[in-house]
């Protein structure tokens, strides 16, 4: 840090200076000063205005946002992306407002912003941090450059209950790749200085336990002890914030009785106080006032007032801190402090952002606009082809079904083929579904022409009136053929019977990934499994592609398909980039985030299960052990799992020793050879288990992975060190991690089932 202001003093960069300090947590001299100048001049209701978050919209019309921004009442704008647009929004700020105090502008830019990438499912499939941490530059050069200061990301709730349609957003179930994600993310969204016009404010989310809502209901409750939340959940907001989040976004839910927005333990003890965190605290969206209906507070100005003493910073379109806080601070019923304190913060965010020096920053010069905000000069359609076909797991090929000849006669089939809307995800408000390449579009780019295409559609995402009423309400591009199912199927089954292979393209609109989107069932809705069955009888080699947005029950599809490729949403280049791996122009070397239940009653269903006193074992599974008895045990496909086109095994695990000193480190390693036909890659796992401590244990932990790419017949070892700081837990409640002497067990594989334990003892 010295070296920061060393440097600074001589070349004068206040900015970079106060980057740095903001990061390690603090203030430089100059940035406490004009702070403390600033709101020395500002009236309390300019500084309630600054924590006062709104988007243009139905219940905010323009012209009452622009009066609000002059009259100082509005300090941060979401979901207005368009670059000319924020310049004029600035401009009434900084020119008309009493002070001039600069906007900061928000958005939700999860996984691209113009180009889209795939959603974090299929980025988490990637285990490519390289290519994740591309995803998120790239993100944030084309947000920046439509004038957006910050983004509602990463998204790093843990998730292991696929009922619930949010899990799209996240990594998936586990917790050390999650963290890994997550601070990468972070680190390719802000660059080295959160000044710099391409560097995009993250703020990390859902803090915390979004993910572990009851039964996989979106905003429901989070229940558990505060070990578990510790050990499983919280890891992944810490990394964030340990690389330097400028932001956390509450969650939407309660834990243990209070909602996460008005919960004092959640946002000071444990964030502020415990993790030191020094940024923005922004309330998820209307949430303030859902304090309400979570039944903690009778009005909107008693949910104002808890959420500000909880620590909520800002309030995101609640209409609670706006119209409140000012009477709660004149009749004495709260301290005017807690507004000085948070206005400070989006002050300094604002500052970080470099916003005081340039509010336009970001937004830049008419001059530089580009010819439209979508144009397509502005799209990284290489970036985004390379990082979706990687993200792409191929989970079944039998007889060597793939890769296709790229002569052969394909029907393409299913309510997915042609979808450019579906394939770009959620969260993708700013990019234009016309600019996607659809799996139709990709087959015949690299065929050259549609020629020895046919194409059905097969059957509508669902028949079932619920689901339909759903997505034609909820999701506007999605379209009903009004024909008989049988029709559709009959279309389809005629188009097979002319062709060499059938690509089906099947499983969700994007709209059944989403927010509040939950699904009691998983299976693949009854119109598409009967269109699988229908292709099934035609013999004709069937390859299925599935688009969803969590993991399905597919356990009926799996066994009639001859290829089974999960391809998530994967974004503006999603058929370009299936069609690589199609074609065998890309091998698949993606692998599972997250595992992959049999039926949904399994759920929740995730590999880092802790043991029972009556474990089960799958050969032998007998009664009076813990499973269900109509299901066979595990996963259809385990977190991790993964095929290429060519196979590796693996042999000869070792350890570099049987004891690990405690302030040292050993090498565990395995041979791994490509004993198939092509050169391929494959990811070698680490796992690690603590059989006897002085609480229970996962049954394995991942702690690290390492990607090899060998040519046919090449064999290498893969190496790993652990050292003890792998072995961390937490053993009560408290902050206090232990590392306990003793026995552990470490896994090598090809996923979360593979490999045989070797075993050695960590010295006391
Ligand atoms: C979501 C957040 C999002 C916010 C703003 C909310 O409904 O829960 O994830 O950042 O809206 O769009």
């Amino acid at each position: 840090m010295r070296k920061a202001w060393q440097l600074c003093m001589v070349v004068g960069c206040l900015a970079l200076a106060s980057t740095q300090l903001r990061a390690s947590g603090g203030e430089s001299p100059g940035e406490a000063r004009f702070l403390d100048d600033l709101l020395a001049r500002m009236t309390l209701e300019e500084k309630i205005g600054q924590l006062v978050l709104v988007s243009i919209g139905p219940s905010h019309p323009r012209d009452q946002v622009v009066s609000s921004i002059i009259e100082g009442k509005v300090g941060m704008m979401l979901n207005t992306v368009v670059r000319e647009d924020i310049r004029e929004l600035q401009r009434q700020a900084v020119e008309h407002s009493r002070l001039g105090i600069p906007l900061a502008f928000a958005f939700d830019v999860l996984h691209g912003q113009r180009t889209l990438f795939p959603i974090g499912l299929g980025l988490a499939s990637t285990w490519d941090l390289p290519a994740i941490a591309l995803s998120g530059r790239v993100a944030a050069r084309e947000a920046t450059a439509d004038g957006l200061d910050i983004t509602f990301a990463p998204m790093v709730d843990i998730g292991r209950d696929p009922r619930w349609g949010r899990m799209s957003e996240g990594f998936g179930e586990d917790t050390w790749l999650t963290a890994r994600i997550s601070e990468t993310l972070v680190e390719a969204f802000q660059g080295d200085d959160l000044a710099s016009p391409d560097s995009l404010m993250a703020v990390v989310k859902h803090f915390a336990l979004y993910g572990a809502g009851e039964g996989g209901r979106d905003y429901a409750p989070a229940e558990m002890g505060r070990r578990q939340m510790r050990e499983v959940h919280l890891p992944p907001y810490r990394a964030a914030i340990d690389v330097g989040a400028g932001g956390v976004m509450v969650a939407l839910n309660s834990i243990d009785g209070m909602p996460a927005t008005a919960n004092r333990w959640l946002l000071d003890d444990l964030l502020r106080d415990e993790w030191g965190f020094r940024g923005l605290v922004i309330s998820d969206h209307g949430a303030i006032g859902e304090l309400i209906s979570h039944g903690v507070a009778a009005d909107a100005e008693q949910a104002a007032r808890l959420a500000i003493q909880a620590g909520v910073d800002v309030d995101m379109n609640s209409e609670a801190y706006g119209p409140h806080l000012g009477g709660l601070v004149g009749r004495g019923e709260l301290d005017p402090a807690l507004i000085d304190r948070a206005a400070r913060r989006v002050l300094a965010t604002k500052y970080a952002l470099g916003l005081f020096d340039d509010p336009y920053r970001r937004s830049g010069l008419s001059a530089e606009d580009a010819l439209a905000f979508d144009d397509p000069s502005r799209l990284h359609r290489l970036e985004a082809r390379e990082v979706a076909r990687r993200s792409l797991v191929l989970l079944k090929n039998q007889r060597e079904t793939l890769p296709l000849d790229r002569k052969a006669r394909i029907a393409v089939v299913g309510p997915l083929a042609k979808s450019q809307a579906d394939v770009l995800g959620s969260w993708s408000g700013a990019a234009s579904p016309a600019q996607a390449v659809s799996l139709w579009q990709g087959l015949a780019d690299a065929r050259g022409g549609e020629e020895g295409l046919s194409y059905a559609l097969g059957a509508n995402f669902s028949d079932d009136p619920l689901v339909v009423d759903y997505l034609t309400t909820y999701s506007p591009e999605v379209k009903i053929d009004p024909r008989p199912a049988q029709v559709l199927r009959d279309e389809a089954v005629a188009a097979a019977g002319d062709a060499d292979v059938v690509v089906a393209v099947v499983g969700e609109s994007r709209g059944m990934s989403d927010e509040s989107s939950s699904r009691s069932e998983l299976d693949l809705p009854a119109a598409q499994a009967a269109l699988v069955d229908a292709l099934e009888s035609t013999g004709k080699p069937l390859v299925v592609i599935l688009m969803n947005g969590r993991p399905l029950t597919l356990e009926r599809q799996a066994g009639q398909a001859d290829a089974l490729l999960e391809t998530w949403f994967a974004g503006t280049e999603g058929g370009h980039a299936i069609a690589d791996v199609l074609f065998g122009d890309f091998e698949p070397v993606g692998r599972l985030p997250v595992s992959f239940p049999r039926r949904v009653g399994q759920l929740p269903l995730y590999y880092a299960l802790v043991p029972t006193g009556r474990p089960v074992d799958p050969l032998h599974p007998g009664k009076f052990t813990s499973r269900y008895f109509d299901v066979a045990g595990g996963p259809l496909f385990p977190f991790g799992f993964g095929l290429g086109y060519t196979d590796f095994s693996l042999s000869n695990p070792r350890l570099s020793s049987r004891v690990l000193p405690r302030d040292g480190r050993l090498e565990a390693s395995v041979e791994v050879i490509n004993q198939g036909k092509r050169r391929g890659s494959t990811v070698i796992q680490l796992y690690l288990r603590d059989p006897v401590a002085s609480v229970t244990r996962p049954v394995r932990e991942l702690e690290g992975f390492k990607r090899v790419t060998l040519d046919p017949g090449e064999r290498t070892r893969v190496e790993f060190s652990i050292d003890p700081s792998m072995l961390a837990f937490y053993p009560g409640e408290g902050p206090l991690e232990a590392i306990e002497a003793g026995e552990f067990e470490v896994f090598l594989g090809q996923h979360a089932e593979d490999g045989e334990p070797l075993s050695f003892t960590l010295r006391p």
